[in-house]
């Protein structure tokens, strides 16, 4: 898979993209990571980026040009294949989730726009993009933060990137509901001790309290997301319990 992110700052990127799983999927040329400081493609001789917007009002507005050429620059040459995602980062976009994490770790090329004014260009959003994601009702000083977060979640569930594969389909929203506790040693810390179960060895009665304790916590911090769970007859009744 390629990522290129679209940014004027591409800086801040360096550590995010090189330092622990991110890096290392990177150095095992699992992952193309680029940023694209897409000031280089204003048709401009200042670099222009921005201007006011037609109609009055505060705040500066990204201008099209700059984005589109941008982005062409990425998918010029390219003879075959599918097109590939375009997502604007916005506030006002589709909520980031686990399950589009999941849909565009299926891609084989994203391109991530990051914007840091008040707005972008309505055609940017017409006929530039084809997702717009955001990931939380709050608004950032810019989409980089958010991109980052899209690339780090589409990037752990690529084949070979995660050490444990079990680790990225056993995880919290995978399986639609929040994850179990965990413990390690010691099985005794300043007299709080770990659960008798998880210590008797016997699998099946570990996957059960493992299942028991997952609803638990769901039905205690996300009913919400037991509506959308695959329940089997057995969760059914220890949730009525
Ligand atoms: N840009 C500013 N705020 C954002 C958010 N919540 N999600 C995605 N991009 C953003």
């Amino acid at each position: 898979m390629k990522i290129d992110v679209l940014t004027l700052f591409p800086e801040m990127f360096e550590g995010v993209f090189g330092a622990s799983i991110l890096g290392k999927a990177r150095g095992k040329g699992l992952v193309k990571l680029g940023t694209v400081n897409f000031r280089d493609f204003s048709n401009s001789k200042h670099g222009t980026v921005d201007d006011t917007p037609y109609g009055g009002g505060g705040g500066m507005v990204l201008k099209p040009e700059p984005l589109f050429a941008a982005v062409e620059s990425l998918t010029e040459g390219r003879t075959s294949g599918s097109r590939p995602r375009v997502i604007l980062m916005c506030p006002q976009g589709e909520r980031f989730t686990q399950r589009k994490a999941e849909e565009l770790a299926r891609e084989s090329h994203l391109i991530l726009i990051c914007g840091h004014y008040e707005g972008y260009d309505e055609r940017i959003r017409e006929h530039l993009v084809t997702d717009e994601l955001s990931i939380g009702d709050y608004v950032l000083t810019g989409g980089e933060l958010a991109a980052m977060v899209v690339v780090d979640a589409v990037v752990r569930l690529l084949p070979g990137v995660l050490g444990n594969e079990a680790s990225a389909s056993e995880d919290s929203f995978s399986t639609g509901l929040l994850e179990y506790p965990h413990y390690t040693r010691p099985a005794d810390f300043r007299g709080w001790k770990v659960p008798d179960v998880l210590l008797s060895g016997h699998h099946e009665r570990i996957a059960e309290w493992r299942r028991r304790e997952s609803l638990r916590r769901t039905l205690q911090r996300r009913p919400d997301l037991l509506e959308k769970a695959e329940l089997t007859d057995k969760d059914r009744r220890w949730l009525e319990e």
